[in-house]
């Protein structure tokens, strides 16, 4: 079932219900001795904390033996929080299943590539195929659901935990790869034909002769299988979140049901994934010493309110601080926590949520930060948080409304994804995430709304359709690009795009095979560039670089637009523009330095009448988003360790700033934000 299936705007009940944005983190109080639990409640609320997911990890506190359930803690931690007015999102254990299950069914246990059982003692540790996982799952999300659907606490589901979409290559994994590739293909033959098994004498006489693209292997695997295997992977993990799903559904039809997607994260197709919850939740922790999270952040941001179809998203869990995740884990700057939730309202979400509460004593996330770490509340993490709570009561107006439209897309595929990033290509450093973020930040950068749509996506919205990499291209999503380019729209398309189908083989005719005649150009060669090697580039009046990759191109209908300065391929053109009536497709056959790409796609945009939302100082971002009436709010968000002056429009009408604690109007003139600092503007409709 897809959102727009089901009655209603799926967030309306926790918005009527919270009377504004919501503001919590992941509660975890079964690390805790239950005096503690009281404390915790009393600090939320001094902290304006209004929703909390519980259980994400409890599955062996609640089922401490197979089929013996202890619900009396979780009763008395769900009654605390319903006196305190606090909601709760009740996560489904299922991420991390209990020590007896992997004791007594070790079956259960994923295997990796090389064949090594993976071990109890961390998280997600089971096989998504297996019948024994799913049964035990499906009777503990039964037992939730039955015990808690009337229970006045809950307000939404929160089912499994970041779906990681880990290939199992075990023997019940292999039996389910063979069913699922039987019921795609329905004859071998069909098989042999999508994977080329002619190629290295693979052909298959039966499905029951085909194993997972697991090693070791003398030379690479067959594409197709690969492909398909991360196909299938992706349907085992969203099997066993749907079968959650709909458990939890028949207790609790009126509230809506998530799970945490990771952001930009390569495994499971979000798109897919999107369509069947009810609500896009992401956690989202950029590095708390990178100078561009921001940029990072905000590129997450637009996909998940893209993968929601535009409608408010949440914030499941972010970072007061830093992660442990990485080799060095630096704080992060005082304000900066503040700058970066409310980036995420001005994106679309209706909430700010952490990872987690209360800092955590023990256990591998034991120096994560949290909203209440280890020093409590002379901490200044705390005096931030209870800060911000108090800044998202005052943007409660905003709760449930839409972003301005995007005039921009990228087009965004996971399935492209996984086959760029396949072996055996003429580069093997091809990094989908930096190309994509490369194209996105000179947009962020000017202020320009950006929405994610798939290839096959309407897209005649859009003013610009940018199309970073887009290597696999099946004929509907050639056709659809076609279409919108003769329909009058812009196109900027990067290399190696349009070169295999959906089985990842090469379209016949020469390169780019799906895209040779709306791009008017011949590719015959392709010429990855050392890492060491970059070439001068000529763009109308500039001179940048090439590195990474060139494209030899033959225009054949389209005019050079830029062309290489040196090198063999001197005169040459490095990108090219072909017209379709009012239409242009632009293609770019190599990797620019920034500022020349910025310069080309900022070029690209006011070739295709795009307005940004304000011209603002380096750093600082300007996003306007309304309130469900109808009122215009102007995010402007200071991203920068120094004091900037933003300014307005000579025509702005004055404007009062939602978030200024003493009342202050603030007109035409410039507006001057802190170091990290902040304003929303509320502007006459
Ligand atoms: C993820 C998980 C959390 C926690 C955080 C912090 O988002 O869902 O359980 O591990 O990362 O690392």
């Amino acid at each position: 079932m897809s959102p727009g299936d089901r009655a209603e705007e799926p967030l309306a009940g926790l918005r009527q219900r919270l009377g504004g944005l919501a503001f919590g983190g992941d509660y975890n109080p079964e690390q805790w001795p239950p005096e503690v639990w009281r404390e915790d409640v009393a600090l939320m609320r001094e902290a304006g904390v209004n929703l909390v997911t519980v259980g994400v990890f409890s599955w062996g506190l609640l089922e401490p033996r197979p089929g013996v359930f202890e619900f009396g803690w979780l009763d008395e931690v769900m009654g605390l929080l319903a006196d305190a007015g606090i909601a709760v999102d009740l996560a489904t254990p299922t991420s991390s299943p209990p020590s007896w299950l992997a004791h007594e069914h070790p079956e259960t246990l994923p295997l990796d590539a090389e064949g090594r059982r993976f071990a109890f003692g961390a998280r997600q540790h089971y096989c998504p195929s297996s019948p024994v996982y799913r049964h035990h799952a499906a009777r503990i999300a039964e037992r939730l659901a039955e015990r808690y659907a009337a229970h006045p606490a809950l307000a939404m589901w929160h089912i499994g935990n970041e779906y990681t979409g880990l290939e199992c290559h075990c023997p019940v994994s292999t039996a389910h790869f063979r069913r699922w590739l039987a019921q795609r293909y329905r004859t071998v033959n069909a098989l042999n034909d999508a994977w080329g098994t002619a190629f290295w004498g693979q052909r298959y006489d039966s499905f029951g002769h085909i194993g997972t693209p697991g090693g070791p292997l003398l030379s690479g695997p067959n594409p197709g299988q690969r492909l398909d295997f991360q196909r299938f992977t992706n349907d085992a993990g969203l099997e066993c979140f749907a079968a959650e799903r709909d458990i939890v559904r028949r207790h609790t039809p009126q509230l809506p049901v998530t799970t945490n997607f990771m952001g930009a994260f390569k495994h499971p197709d979000y798109w897919r994934w999107a369509e069947q919850e009810d609500v896009v939740s992401v956690d989202i922790y950029p590095n708390t010493w990178d100078p561009e999270g921001q940029v990072y952040a905000a590129w997450n941001f637009d996909l998940m309110r893209s993968l929601g179809g535009g409608r408010p998203w949440l914030v499941m869990e972010s970072a007061t601080g830093p992660n442990v995740q990485r080799r060095r884990n630096s704080a992060r700057a005082p304000g900066r926590m503040r700058v970066l939730s409310l980036q995420a309202l001005a994106r679309g979400a209706d909430s700010v949520m952490f990872f987690q509460w209360r800092e955590s004593r023990a256990g591998a996330e034991r120096f994560h930060s949290a909203m209440l770490p280890h020093g409590g509340t002379r901490t200044r993490t705390w005096r931030e948080i209870t800060a911000l709570g108090a800044d998202l009561g005052r943007l409660a107006e905003l709760t449930g409304g839409a972003c301005d439209p995007a005039e921009v897309a990228i087009v965004f595929d996971w399935e492209n994804w996984w086959a760029l990033e396949g072996p055996n290509h003429p580069s093997q450093d091809l990094d989908h995430k930096t190309r994509v973020l490369d194209h996105y930040r000179p947009l962020w950068g000017a202020n320009i709304p950006v929405d994610f749509a798939r290839p096959t996506d309407d897209l005649t919205r859009y003013r610009l359709v940018v199309v970073p990499n887009l290597y696999l291209a099946d004929h509907t999503a050639a056709d659809s690009l076609t279409r919108y380019v003769h329909a009058g729209g812009h196109l900027l398309m990067s290399y190696f795009s349009g070169i295999v189908d959906q089985h990842d083989r090469v379209h016949p005719g020469g390169h780019p095979g799906a895209f040779r005649e709306l791009l008017g150009i011949h590719i015959d060669e392709f010429n990855p560039l050392q890492p060491d090697r970059t070439h001068g580039l000529r763009y109308a009046d500039h001179t940048g670089t090439a590195t990474d990759w060139q494209d030899v191109i033959e225009p054949d209908g389209a005019e050079p637009l830029a062309t290489y300065a040196d090198g063999d391929l001197t005169g040459t053109p490095a990108a090219t523009r072909h017209h379709h009536g009012a239409g242009t497709a632009t293609y770019l056959g190599t990797s620019p330095d920034p500022d020349t790409l910025r310069r080309i796609v900022l070029d690209a945009t006011a070739a295709a009448g795009v307005t940004p939302v304000l011209d603002t100082p380096d750093g600082v971002e300007a996003t306007r988003r309304h309130t469900p009436d109808g009122t215009p709010l102007l995010f402007l968000l200071n991203h920068t360790p120094g004091e900037v002056t933003v300014r307005l429009p000579d025509d702005a009408p004055s404007a009062l700033d939602l978030l200024a604690t003493d009342d202050t109007t603030s007109t035409t003139g410039p507006l001057r934000l802190a170091p990290y600092g902040a304003a929303v503007l509320r502007e006459a409709p």
